[in-house]
């Protein structure tokens, strides 16, 4: 059995979990002191080395994005913490920001350090207030402790961190749409390449992580690459925070190695939220990544084993369902979703995710006709690859996914006019058709 690895949750519970004396009793800004007495390249090996894979979703290694960024010139070079966190279903670096947001100060003045920046930033999705009073006193309490700011711990090495908050925007998690709007434009995808690591956030070279990422990096200097690579999969190094949500009797973050599986992660949940109800379906990493069911159970929750069984580890983001959910349904309320946040600059997104949602909201008050399944995997297969970033095409996989595991209920609202979850549903939608005619 699995074991929990309580890393960066470690000290969640523990009072004022925030603070800056808390943190310190944990070894807080001890990695710092150890990075700095490194060269910046020997860290950047560090983290390589340890195999530390992007938490924000594609998994791409961590070290090696740095090592990408174009040669140091002089100038100023930044580093950017994606805290955008929108993805439904996604709520890891919020609770972490909330609980630890030292731990990712810390990583942030070690990463910086690392790539040869001096001013990072953090952008944070904007409707989350209390995170970003905390993340403001957090950065104050740092500066005051002269863990932030000029001659850090009389090194003679400098960082500055602007916590900026963002207005609220799903396509402001993709990394050159974030740097546009952190930029103050409107925030909308760039063609790439260039890069960020050769021009980005002002044109100069850029590193975009996510929360989780640079959170891990003072573990892995302090505690080293093998303790780090000691825990997960060969390709799939270290741990992560599994977020469970949904009908699951104690939702919330468990933090466990890459690798352990859904069966194991709910039995720690305490099961399914009613024990006589059957898992259905589930998300393995948010809204974006093909829909998983009871059949996947064992799958390892690790980048390879996920993308071999058909979906992708994405955020880890677990969403339960159980046997009372209408898949049609959910589905509807996801392209909703995608459709209101396509930024509209391509096409098969813009269109294509407004045509989604017309075909799914008739299908599911039992309208249309068996051809419309056809007409929905036609117009994914039209998004899918084709469209400018990763929105469009994560907006396909609820659809493409759900048609591939139940068709059968699809049909079965064609067959019953309505949602046969829901004996009403057929009844209001006859009324709101009326409604609408007259
Ligand atoms: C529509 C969309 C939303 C995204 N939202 C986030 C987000 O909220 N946080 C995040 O870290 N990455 C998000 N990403 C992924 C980023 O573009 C980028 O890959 C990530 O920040 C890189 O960090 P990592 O290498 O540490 O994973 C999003 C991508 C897309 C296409
Ligand atoms: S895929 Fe969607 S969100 Fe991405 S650029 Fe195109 S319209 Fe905008």
């Amino acid at each position: 059995m699995t074991q929990l690895t309580p890393i960066l949750s470690k000290f969640w519970d523990a009072e004022q979990s925030w603070s800056l004396a808390t943190y310190e009793q944990h070894d807080g800004y001890r990695a710092m002191d150890k990075a700095f007495a490194m060269e910046p390249a020997a860290v950047i090996s560090a983290v390589k080395d340890s195999a530390l894979r992007g938490r924000g979703g594609a998994g791409f290694p961590t070290g090696m994005k740095w090592s990408f960024m174009s040669p140091p010139d002089g100038d100023a070079r930044y580093l950017v913490v994606n805290a955008d966190e929108s993805e439904p279903g996604t709520c890891k670096d919020i609770p972490l920001m909330m609980a630890n947001p030292h731990v990712l100060l810390e990583g942030v003045a070690i990463s910086s350090y690392a790539i040869g920046c001096k001013k990072a930033f953090i952008y944070l999705r904007g409707e989350v207030v209390h995170v970003y009073r905390r993340l403001l006193r957090a950065v104050e309490e740092a500066y005051a402790a002269g863990h932030l700011g000029e001659n850090i711990h009389g090194t003679g090495i400098d960082v500055d961190i602007v916590v900026h908050a963002g207005a609220g925007a799903y396509i402001c998690g993709e990394e050159t749409a974030l740097l546009d709007s952190l930029e103050g434009r409107r925030g909308q995808p760039r063609s790439k390449p260039p890069f960020p690591g050769a021009a980005g956030l002002y044109a100069r070279p850029t590193s975009v992580n996510n929360v989780e990422s640079i959170a891990s990096v003072p573990g892995i200097i302090l505690e080293g690459v093998d303790w780090f690579k000691g825990m997960g999969t060969e390709k799939s190094a270290g741990f992560g925070i599994f977020s469970l949500s949904g009908h699951v009797k104690n939702p919330g973050q468990y933090e466990a190695p890459l690798g352990i599986t859904l069966r194991e992660l709910l039995d720690m949940a305490g099961g399914m939220r009613d024990p006589n109800k059957k898992l259905k379906f589930w998300t393995p990493g948010g809204s974006s990544t093909p829909l998983f069911t009871a059949e996947h159970l064992d799958v390892p929750l690790d980048f390879e084993s996920v993308g071999a069984a058909g979906s992708m580890l994405g955020t880890r983001a677990l969403q339960i369902f159980d046997e009372t959910v209408c898949v049609v349904r959910a589905v509807d309320r996801w392209i909703e979703f995608y459709k209101h946040e396509s930024c509209g600059k391509c096409t098969p997104c813009r269109e294509g995710t407004w045509w989604l949602a017309q075909i799914l909201h008739r299908l599911e008050h039992g309208q249309g006709t068996e051809a419309d399944l056809d007409k929905l995997l036609d117009i994914s297969d039209n998004i899918l690859g084709r469209s400018f970033c990763a929105l469009g095409d994560g907006a396909t996989s609820p659809v493409t996914s759900s048609i591939q595991h139940f068709r059968d209920e699809y049909l079965a609202h064609l067959e019953h006019g309505g949602c046969p979850f829901d004996p009403q549903a057929a009844v209001l939608w006859a009324t709101d058709k009326e409604s609408v005619s007259a």
